[in-house]
């Protein structure tokens, strides 16, 4: 399935896209301050290339969506959405974006923000999405906050990475606040 936005093409995970998703899950200024830590290993990428290929994480449906420029065609990044469900139906999603260095600054985090929320929204039919980050990302932040999204709370020491722990800062919107 594919999606469009002003200047970003967005389309599942496919399996052709490895080594496309290990240039950024192995890219160490990209994973500086996410959650996952940097993937050096392949058996490690396998497996979250297996996950991303069969919309699963752990008890979570998980869509991994493939990011390009449209003018040029070029890898961007990515751009996922984890499900969680009740009774068999999603309700709440998460969503995340980890873009190549070389396409910050653009303003197509925002664009990919913006799609993931969409998606959640339209799609997925959820009734609420989330987005959480280290407290250090502040683009990161500043992009929830574009994304209409509202700072819900702190975690304090939340999150433990590269040997310290990080406040995680917690945002969300509900269906009735989006657009
Ligand atoms: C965090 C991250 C997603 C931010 O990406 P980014 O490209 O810098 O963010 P944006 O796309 O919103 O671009 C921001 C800047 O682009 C500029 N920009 C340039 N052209 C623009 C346009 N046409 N529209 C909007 N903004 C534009 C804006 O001025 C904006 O700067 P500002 O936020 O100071 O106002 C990116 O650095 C990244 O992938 N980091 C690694 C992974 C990561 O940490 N992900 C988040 C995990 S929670």
């Amino acid at each position: 399935m594919r999606f469009s936005s002003e200047r970003l093409i967005f389309r599942q995970t496919g399996i052709k896209d490895y080594h496309a998703i290990k240039s950024v899950l192995g890219n160490e200024e990209v994973m500086r301050y996410t959650t996952l830590d940097c993937i050096k290993e392949d058996a490690r990428m396998r497996k979250i290339f297996r996950a991303a290929l069969a919309h699963r994480n752990g008890k979570l449906k998980w869509y991994l969506y493939m990011i390009f420029e449209k003018e040029s065609m070029d890898f961007v990044g990515v751009g996922d959405i984890e499900l969680e469900e009740f009774s068999g139906k999603p309700e709440i999603a998460e969503i995340g974006y980890l873009l190549l260095p070389q396409f910050w600054g653009k303003g197509y985090a925002t664009e990919a923000a913006g799609m993931m929320l969409e998606i959640s929204f339209q799609r997925f039919g959820v009734r609420k999405t989330n987005a959480r980050c280290n407290a250090m990302n502040i683009q990161s932040e500043k992009i929830m906050r574009k994304c209409g999204m509202k700072k819900e709370g702190v975690i304090r020491c939340g999150r433990f990475k590269n040997g310290q722990w990080y406040d995680e800062l917690c945002y969300g919107i509900l269906r009735e606040e989006w657009r």
